[in-house]
């Protein structure tokens, strides 16, 4: 027979570890952060820092900042594309580079703390949300950027730069 355990009503603790006893697996499972590539709000959060150069709209700033606009979705067309924009990110890249016929000599720091689902995450609201011209964009998984970025271990920042034109940019 059980015996009948009061039920503790008012402090928070002792709910929570009631919670945790007697759901078990449930309450763990449930209070797991939620860590997928594609949720949304992960890429959104992440591209503020990309805004900070690139500005909010994608639009950037013609000769400083490249937009991330029609050569992007270009590029995303392509498997050589598609890697050179992942390891833009987590590599960074050094010009010179003309996109969408404007010239930049500048540098982009390498996002070097994000990991393959957030690099995916932040492309993905890149090509979906903030790109508006050029072909149409299918989503990377974290398993294509683990591989560019396995391919590109490497790659200074300059040699990422030199990649942009073979892999289809403009
Ligand atoms: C500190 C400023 C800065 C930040 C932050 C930044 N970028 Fe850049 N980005 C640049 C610059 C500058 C270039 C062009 C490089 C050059 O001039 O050599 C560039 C180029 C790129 C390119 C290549 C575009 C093309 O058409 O070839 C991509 C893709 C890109 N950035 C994506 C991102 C993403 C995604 C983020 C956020 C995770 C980001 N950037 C954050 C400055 C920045």
């Amino acid at each position: 027979m059980t015996r009948p355990r009061p039920l503790p009503r008012r402090t928070p603790t002792a709910l929570g570890a009631l919670a945790l006893t007697t759901l078990g697996t449930l309450a763990l499972v449930q209070a797991a952060p939620s860590r997928s590539a594609s949720a949304p709000d992960e890429g959104a959060a992440l591209f503020k820092r990309c805004a900070a150069c690139h500005t909010s709209t994608g639009k950037g700033v013609p000769g400083t900042y490249p937009p991330l606009q029609a050569d992007f979705r270009q590029l995303a067309a392509s498997k050589a594309g598609r890697q050179y924009i992942a390891l833009a990110v987590m590599r960074g890249l050094m010009g010179p580079l003309t996109i969408e016929g404007k010239s930049y000599r500048s540098v982009m720091p390498a996002q070097a703390d994000l990991d393959d689902a957030q690099v995916a995450a932040v492309l993905n609201h890149v090509g979906t949300t903030i790109a508006k011209t050029g072909p149409a964009f299918k989503p990377l998984s974290p398993a294509e950027v683990a591989s560019a970025r396995a391919l590109g271990a490497k790659l200074t920042p300059a040699e990422v730069a030199r990649l942009h034109q073979a892999a289809g940019g403009q």
